[in-house]
């Protein structure tokens, strides 16, 4: 039994004190004590694939910031790396591969499924050895990109403003794109399924580049495959978060997760108008927020939870900045705990 329960009580929907709350990128951008560990390592994917090390920054903000939930420290890109893409991620620049894909016969040469992700022990690793220094402290959230998200680094080869490479593939090779959507689909079951396995309590699937995309493209190559994933994935709670996408809303909505996660440029209370209170919702602060002065910061926390009223899990609209006031995150985290409904 996990002693702080409010994540898996709120997603219960059972009536709860306050709203839980975590944050998107709480391991990895903020800690000083991240940086320590980090600048002593020859980069970042040595720290992904040690899982001690992994471990142990999953677990630093549920010990400095008390958080209610640890994610575990890992990447949305260990998915193409599986399948066969090998990602560096470049100081100052980000993600970048090396090679991409460019037509079907690079598809056909992808690794897929259980032999793909049963190839990423280190992560399974990283779970295990956190689930056991956690001693059930908090709940452990394990992610996921989305098939979309993936395959826009896949094509794209690196961060783009646009993705516009990766969207000219749907345009010009759709039956090229369903292909390699699919291949990343089963390798997203596969491995999210090895990782609940390895002790997981909740998955969140980030769609981070959703919005660039419009309403008839997300329904023809993201809405059939996350709803694969979900009818898929049923052994925990499931938190898709799509960011940009409110052109999708209501399919987003239909597809039946237990969580549907918000961008801060959702307004609560449209939100609320337009989908009803039933739906458990997480998010959306945005993370500029953070830079205001703490009474306002907490002001428009408070407006925030009461506008969502209940079943709602406090978080960010997307991931902190890497420069953000740490005495501003311990703030939003303490104004948080200090609300009652
Ligand atoms: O939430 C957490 O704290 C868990 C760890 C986590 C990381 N990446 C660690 C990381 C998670 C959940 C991710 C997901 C991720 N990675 C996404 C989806 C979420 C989002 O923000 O939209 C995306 C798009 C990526 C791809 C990626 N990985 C980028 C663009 C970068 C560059 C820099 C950055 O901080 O975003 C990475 C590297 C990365 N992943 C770092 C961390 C802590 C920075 C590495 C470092 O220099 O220490």
């Amino acid at each position: 039994m996990i002693e702080n329960n409010l994540l898996l009580r709120t997603i219960a929907k059972e009536n709860v004190e306050r709203p839980p709350i975590w944050l998107m990128r709480q391991a990895g951008r903020i800690l000083p004590e991240y940086r320590a560990i980090r600048s002593s390592l020859s980069g970042f994917i040595e720290l992904v694939t040690t899982p001690d090390l992994a471990a142990e920054v999953t677990i630093q903000p549920v010990d400095i910031l008390g958080v209610d939930a640890a994610i575990i420290f890992s990447d949305i890109l260990v998915i193409p790396e599986c399948m066969g893409l090998e990602y560096q991620l470049i100081e100052k620049k980000g993600p970048y591969f090396p090679e991409v894909i460019k037509n079907m016969s690079d598809v056909e040469k992808l690794g897929e499924g259980d032999s793909a992700a049963s190839q990423l022990s280190y992560v399974f690793d990283a779970v295990s050895i956190t689930k056991e220094r956690l001693n059930n402290r908090v709940p452990l959230i394990g992610f996921s990109g989305a098939p979309w998200t993936l395959f826009a680094y896949m094509i794209e080869g690196q961060g783009s403003k646009t993705f516009s490479k990766a969207k000219a593939m749907l345009y010009k090779e759709p039956e090229m794109s369903h292909k390699l959507l699919s291949k990343i689909t089963k390798t997203i079951i596969a491995y999210l399924k090895l990782k609940i396995q390895a002790g997981v309590d909740v998955v969140q699937v980030f769609d981070s580049w959703a919005g660039m995309l419009d309403n008839r493209l997300y329904n023809e190559f993201c809405i059939p495959y996350l709803k694969q994933i979900l009818s898929e994935i049923t052994e925990v709670p499931r938190i898709v978060f799509s960011k940009g996408a409110y052109f999708a809303q209501k399919e987003i909505h239909s597809l039946g997760a237990d969580v549907v996660g918000l961008d801060w440029t959702l307004d609560p209370e449209v939100y609320r108008s337009t989908y009803g209170f039933e739906q458990v919702v997480q998010g959306n602060l945005d993370p500029c927020c953070l830079y205001s002065n703490q009474a306002d910061l907490g002001l428009q926390v408070q407006k925030m939870i009461k506008s969502f009223k209940s079943r709602h899990i406090c978080n960010l609209g997307h991931g902190v900045y890497p420069d953000t006031p740490l005495d501003n995150v311990k703030h939003f985290i303490k104004t948080v705990k200090e609300f009652n409904y």
